[in-house]
């Protein structure tokens, strides 16, 4: 079939062309964003005086009975450079001439950077509806969990002891911040390019105050050349969702450590688990362990976009056609991944008793017991070094700072009284942690409001 564009050409495109070039099987996901676009920028045409009211309602009519064909699955996607020409063809075939005059004023330039930036912005809700619904299992995890003590890790060597509840809260943070950032890459691009038109916008008297507001933006973007060839928010949404990525990746590796047997502080459910093909006693993790692949798709999707633009001349070109399967994978997979990984989270078991365990070896209250030291008017530095013949001595014969006798604290310091055992209990260690932000359960019930009151005022 001959191409809208074929006006100066003297041969028809070889097949091979129409393939590479086209970006149907991906940007057919645009339809509604390109037939929301068009019907605002049809209205504008008409009250500008620019198309008959007559053109224009035939036009609604037309691009109306084409979503309702789309999403009844009554027309396919079918042969068509994109989803521009795809639906300005449908349109003329529907109602003849008045779907020809609907792109005056207007280019696929504008009107693809219109589309895309539709679709991010109602993405960008969505992904935002996940992230509140992980932080709200975060703080239902951590409220019954403020007393559920466990190790904190630094080097993935025992520490110091926190709950259960502090690690949900440091995780709430994070994603508490993937919000706020998305919301920022949304304030950011809130500015309407139709009305670009290629680059240079048009002669015609068009009303750009007008559409940008009718399709729900701040404002028009104010240059042309850079309305057409922009393509920041998409960058910076593949960052945001990269780093929402990273998040669920550094969970995930933490959840598929502690379902080892090794550690054995969470059990995830039957429901989120997978078997062995081979090893009958085997329940994997995968969830987990494809959140942290998929993490890698991400970055590389972001990775795409930056290779993609850097060298880019203004205004468009048509490298730019690359962006969208850049942002679509991003998207789908952050989405796709929050999607399994929220009821895989609410279900999980939490092993208390293995965590308290835990907390029992490894010396993870030596801090404390040199701050007890300490508190007796011994200088800290001093103090360390007694803890850390202690600990040497604890090592040598197998027995934990809870099990040496008083007589055997004595032998290092005559300060050590009763109530060293007391001190370095471990409920007691963290207890006393109550500075802002630690892990007592009173920190953490004012970190849990914290994330509480972001989740109402949003
Ligand atoms: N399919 C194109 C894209 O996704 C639409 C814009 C094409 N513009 C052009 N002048 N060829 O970027």
């Amino acid at each position: 079939m001959a191409k809208m564009w074929a006006g100066r050409f003297k041969k028809d495109a070889n097949a091979k062309l129409d393939s590479f070039n086209t970006s149907l099987p991906f940007d057919c996901r645009l339809y509604k964003q390109d037939i929301q676009g068009s019907l605002v920028h049809s209205k504008m045409l008409e009250k500008q005086g620019i198309l008959s009211k007559k053109d224009v309602d035939l036009i609604q009519e037309g691009l109306h009975s084409i979503l309702d064909q789309i999403e009844s699955h009554e027309i396919e996607f079918t042969k068509a450079e994109d989803i521009h020409m795809f639906i300005e063809e449908k349109l003329t075939n529907e109602i003849g001439d008045a779907g020809k005059r609907l792109h005056t004023a207007r280019s696929r330039n504008d009107q693809v950077a219109l589309d895309i930036r539709l679709y991010v912005k109602e993405e960008i809700i969505e992904i935002q509806k996940f992230l509140f619904q992980i932080l709200d299992s975060l703080c239902v995890a951590a409220k019954s969990h403020l007393k559920t003590y466990m190790p904190g890790y630094t080097h993935l060597q025992r520490a110091q002891p926190i709950t259960f509840a502090h690690w949900c809260m440091a995780y709430a943070n994070m994603f508490k911040r993937d919000i706020i950032r998305l919301q920022n890459t949304y304030s950011l691009m809130n500015e309407c390019p139709l009305g670009c038109a290629a680059l240079a916008t048009t002669t015609y008297s068009i009303d750009r105050e007008y559409t940008a507001s009718r399709l729900d933006f701040l404002k028009p973007t104010d240059n042309s050349l850079d309305g057409v060839s922009d393509r920041d928010y998409c960058v910076e949404l593949c960052s945001d969702l990269s780093l929402i990525m990273v998040h669920l990746s550094r969970m995930s590796e933490e959840i598929i450590q502690w379902c080892s047997l090794e550690f054995h502080f969470v059990e995830l459910d039957d429901a989120f688990s997978t078997g062995s093909s081979i090893m009958p006693q085997k329940k994997n993790p995968d969830i987990c362990e494809l959140i942290r692949g998929k993490s890698g798709r991400a970055i590389g999707d972001l990775n795409t976009l930056l290779v993609m633009l850097k060298g880019l001349p203004l205004a468009y070109n048509k490298d730019m056609q690359e962006d969208k399967e850049a942002v679509f994978d991003c998207i789908d997979t952050v989405k796709e991944c929050l999607d399994v990984f929220i009821p895989m989270f609410q279900t999980m078991k939490i092993c208390k008793d293995n965590m308290m365990h835990a907390c029992l070896h490894g010396f993870i209250n030596a801090t404390d017991l040199a701050d007890y030291l300490t508190k007796k008017g011994l200088p800290f530095r001093d103090a360390y070094h007694i803890v850390g013949q202690i600990v040497g001595y604890g090592i040598e014969n197998k027995k934990s700072l809870n099990e040496l006798s008083l007589k055997e604290y004595k032998k290092f310091h005559a300060s050590f009284e009763e109530d060293v055992y007391q001190y370095i209990d471990i409920e007691t260690c963290v207890n006393n942690r109550k500075v802002y932000g630690g892990p007592s359960p009173e920190s953490v019930s004012i970190q849990i409001q914290n994330i509480e009151d972001f989740i109402k005022q949003e």
